[in-house]
């Protein structure tokens, strides 16, 4: 069985055209914002991953009226400052993005409400979003002083202020943003410009008041609450994050030929991509559009050769933060040590990503250092790598990055419980099935 599956495995191409699943980031955040519109909003191709229905079922709980209907979410949102107190606690599972950009909603409402999440997320610090929150006159608890539950007693009358964000975060941004809904007021906000961006486009789409500027390093941000969210037709992009599995084992497994379409494109999203053809990865983008503020593309991928090892700053991890692990994965078996500087943030992810990525690449063969926040990994062609038990902690992220392992090495890592793939990309293993011949 085990010779039949090692045969298999590093002789399969990966090939076809493929569609990914709706972006997380995204569909957070349509949920919210369409929450928080009046009026019938249609959500299409909204990702249906755990950590999404969390915050589905939250917004419902907090008052918004959400359907399915014909494959498509219909919303009928509340204006802003008018949400529900909720009758129990607001279960936000494994998710990050979700507990820390409802915390900012709710900061800025006149409810009481507490908020909670599995092992994980409780384990993860909200203090870098709660400090803020806490100057508009949030009252807010958190375990420990840092950890979710995190109970929240918010304002009706926000007070505007001029934020100064510096941590490179999204989820910071989000939750200030979302408060500013609520807040009468300029409120500003500075942050460093490589966060992805999503909320701000969507708030453009729908017609609120906001200014958008960025220099060199940073991005300038101003609302006014002074025009209402207007409902909106959102079709959510194909995730980059979850095309990024398939797209780094097409650079790998020699003679892939793959076409990935509808893939959102932001440019604070596609770092990897720059990262794997400074590899020498062959990748075409065809097709660029805009639409509601956000660029999409079509991606053409044809491996020809193997990669190279590469270096990345730590200015560019925030472009692609979630797509360490898989790349990790490309840097293994490139040709010679690659460095990836500033991993910092990784620590406090689903896991300590940092870690768990060294862990397991050194279990399965693979000479790897951490020195620091840097991750150093000494990569080789050689497919015989492999054979590892690997650590995972139920972070999705962790486990579909080995599984792509897997599929290219000759020797089989084991992955026990693979279930936490669920909370970002339910089809992953359907769709491993589906492009790899
Ligand atoms: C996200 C922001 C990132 C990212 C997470 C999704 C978002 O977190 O890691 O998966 O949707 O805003 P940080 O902004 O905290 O780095």
């Amino acid at each position: 069985d085990l010779k039949l599956n090692m045969t298999i495995n590093c002789k399969k191409r990966i090939k076809g055209t493929y569609f990914p699943p709706g972006d997380k980031s995204i569909s957070h955040r349509i949920l919210i914002l369409t929450g928080q519109a009046v009026g019938e909003s249609q959500i299409s191709n909204l990702l249906e991953g755990e950590d999404v229905l969390n915050t589905l079922k939250v917004m419902k709980m907090l008052g918004a009226n959400i359907k399915k209907k014909d494959g498509k979410y219909i919303v009928f949102g509340l204006p802003p400052g008018a949400l529900f107190e909720p009758t129990k606690s607001l279960d936000f599972g494994n998710s990050g993005t979700g507990i820390r950009l409802l915390s900012g909603i709710i900061s800025s409402n006149n409810i009481k409400a507490k908020l909670i999440g599995d092992k994980s997320l409780s384990a993860r610090p909200m203090r870098r979003v709660t400090d803020h929150l806490k100057k508009i006159g949030a009252i807010i608890k958190l375990r420990k002083d840092s950890f979710p539950p995190m109970s929240i007693q918010g304002v009706g009358d926000a007070v505007p202020f001029k934020y100064d964000i510096l941590i490179p975060s999204a989820q910071i941004k989000s939750a200030i943003m979302l408060s500013a809904l609520n807040t009468k007021g300029l409120v500003e906000i500075k942050e460093y410009k490589s966060t992805r961006d999503h909320t701000e486009n969507m708030l453009k789409a729908m017609g609120y008041n906001i200014r958008v500027k960025e220099d060199l390093t940073h991005r300038y941000i101003k609302m006014k609450n002074d025009k209402d969210l207007k409902n909106i037709k959102y079709n959510v992009p194909g995730d980059p994050s979850s095309a990024a599995f398939f797209i780094t084992a097409a650079c790998l497994k020699p003679g892939s030929k793959l076409v990935i379409k509808n893939m959102l494109y932001n440019k604070t999203r596609i770092g990897f991509i720059k990262t794997l053809k400074k590899m020498g990865a062959e990748i075409q983008v065809i097709n660029k559009r805009k639409v509601n503020f956000e660029i999409l593309a079509d991606l053409k991928i044809d491996q020809k050769k193997f990669l190279k090892p590469t270096i990345l700053e730590a200015n560019d991890v925030p472009l692609q933060v979630d797509e360490i692990p898989i790349l990790s994965i490309a840097a293994s078996f490139a040709g010679g040590k690659s460095v990836f500087k500033g991993l910092k943030e990784l620590t406090v992810k689903e896991s300590n990503r940092l870690e768990l990525v060294h862990q397991n690449l050194k279990n399965m063969g693979v000479k790897s250092e951490v020195k620091g926040f840097d991750l150093h990994i000494y990569g080789n062609y050689e497919l015989k790598k492999g054979g590892a038990k690997i650590i995972h902690h139920h972070d999705h992220r962790i486990v579909m990055s080995f599984y792509i392992a897997n599929l290219i090495c000759i020797k089989n890592n084991v992955i026990k419980d693979k279930s936490s793939v669920k909370t970002s990309y339910p089809s992953f293993f359907k769709d491993t099935g589906k492009y790899f011949h």
